[in-house]
């Protein structure tokens, strides 16, 4: 494993929603009015229930500030898939988060939304933690794999792949959006950790790719070989392949 990511492997789906919240915390601890990015998708679903409890406990983290990767489009912030609805139910509500920023998944004009996002997080200065995911093509956002990395926040169609992967979600799978908004490369990679999050065998595959294979954007998340501080916490199943 490169110098630059330290890897933690934990048992099971639960410890390692235990583990990524402890990183976090500390992570809050030391910048308690600092700016954070958040993911959705179920893999950091137990790192938040995780903080919830923390916070319930007492750790406060209503002082950050918080960024998402991204948000479908078109969907109604009432629509209980949209990210909208998962960050206010699991995170902004339970740890009493109020400086929050979700792409505008209702925007009349993606482009300029992205464009305004964008300024937003530069405007915000350092992250101090980006929380990610990856999706089983290497996505990260929904930066998907293309023939180059996107630099900057864009409105981009979801593959074929994605779509099919979110629709267990979606009680018709008609419904999936077809098209998200996601902050681009460049400001994941601007941020002064990572924290990146893999879960279960389905996983493994990628993971390792992204990990130990080649740069490319092919597989989005092999472009964090390159970044200073990434802490990965995974599950052994999704280990499997390191
Ligand atoms: P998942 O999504 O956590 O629901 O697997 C990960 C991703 O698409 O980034």
């Amino acid at each position: 494993m490169l110098r630059n990511i330290t890897l933690h492997i934990t048992e099971d789906y639960a410890a390692m929603g235990r583990k990524a919240a402890e990183i976090f915390a500390g992570a809050v601890k030391e910048s308690p009015a600092g700016v954070f990015g958040f993911a959705t998708g179920s893999t950091p679903e137990g790192l938040y229930k995780e903080l919830a409890k923390m916070h319930a406990t007492g750790t406060r983290f209503d002082g950050i500030t918080t960024f998402n990767l991204d948000e479908y489009h078109p969907i109604q912030p009432g629509n209980t898939q949209s990210y909208h609805y998962y960050m206010k139910e699991r995170v902004f509500g339970p740890l009493g988060i109020k400086n929050t920023h979700v792409p505008d998944g209702e925007a009349t004009d993606p482009l300029a939304e992205c464009a305004r996002y964008e300024a937003r997080l530069t405007a915000a200065g350092e992250m101090a933690m980006q929380i990610l995911g990856i999706g089983h093509n290497g996505h990260i956002g929904f930066n998907e794999p293309g023939e180059a990395f996107a630099r900057l926040a864009s409105y981009v169609p979801l593959t074929p792949s994605t779509i099919e992967a979110n629709a267990r979600l979606f009680e018709d799978p008609a419904m999936v959006p077809r098209h998200a908004l996601t902050i681009g490369i460049h400001a994941i990679m601007m941020a002064k950790r990572i924290l990146l999050l893999a879960s279960g065998a389905g996983k493994a595959d990628i993971l390792a790719r992204a990990l130990q294979g080649p740069i490319t954007p092919q597989v989005p998340a092999s472009i964090l070989q390159l970044h200073p501080c990434v802490t990965v916490v995974a599950d052994q199943a999704a280990a499997a392949g390191l």
